[in-house]
């Protein structure tokens, strides 16, 4: 029933990893397969939502009926989701983006040499953290991949970028990235639950749900 909340809403997903260039054929990414981004989206529009996907390369296939938008760096998935986050009524930031970029790409590719090289690297637009600042923004969601105290970091997290609900996983040893099953923590200002273990596409339901059920509370 508390899935209701989300028919007809217009809902903003961030999906995948991103891809940080070095030169025109080398980049920095990291091993996000975009399923756990992928399977909320078809549980959001499963659940009736207008779904928007924003997502770094992935090679799975969109839900049926959910608007995909491709981008491969940080900046280009802040600008695609910033230029569609007023509009949203929920905002699910599920990527694994690069926190730094390369702070000057090279126009040709960088050639072999006896030296040791240097990349500078520059840190990245949070995009969660600024969507969530918006004033009359979505109701925003963001994960958190903790190695240790996953709970407690995730309560920081979610108070400091003034999130609406933040969902923790552990990360590690054949845990959280590129496999089918997790289990999340997740935290709101007054409460907190765990979903799972199980597959990422019944966690993805569940926090749905869920996200649903304190869309409800909190109007
Ligand atoms: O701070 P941290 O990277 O651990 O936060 C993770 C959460 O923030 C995830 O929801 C992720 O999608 C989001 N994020 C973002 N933009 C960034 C970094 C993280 O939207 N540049």
């Amino acid at each position: 029933p508390s899935i209701a909340a989300l028919s007809d809403k217009r809902v903003l997903i961030t999906a995948g990893p991103t891809r940080e260039p070095i030169d025109p054929v080398r980049f920095l990414a990291n091993r996000s397969s975009g399923r756990m981004g992928f399977a909320i989206a078809e549980a959001a529009a499963r659940a009736g939502a207008q779904v928007t996907l924003v997502t770094g390369p992935s090679q799975l296939t969109a839900p049926r009926g959910v608007t995909r938008v491709d981008v491969e760096t940080a900046e280009q998935m802040h600008r695609e989701v910033l230029a569609r986050a007023a509009q949203a009524d929920l905002f699910i930031a599920a990527a694994a983006v690069a926190d730094y970029r390369v702070a000057a790409p090279a126009d040709q590719k960088v050639k072999k040499t006896e030296t040791a090289q240097h990349l500078e690297l520059v840190p990245n637009p949070d995009i969660l953290r600024d969507v969530a600042a918006l004033s009359d923004g979505p109701f925003t969601v963001g994960f958190a991949a903790e190695t240790q105290a996953i709970v407690d970091n995730a309560r920081r997290k979610l108070t400091d970028k003034g999130l609406d609900l933040i969902a923790a996983n552990a990360v590690g040893e054949q845990q959280g990235f590129d496999v089918s099953d997790n289990t999340l923590q997740v935290l709101w200002s007054d409460g907190q639950a765990t979903l799972g273990p199980a597959p990422k596409t019944q966690i993805a339901s569940e926090l749905i749900e869920l996200i649903g059920a304190r869309l409800d509370a909190t109007g």
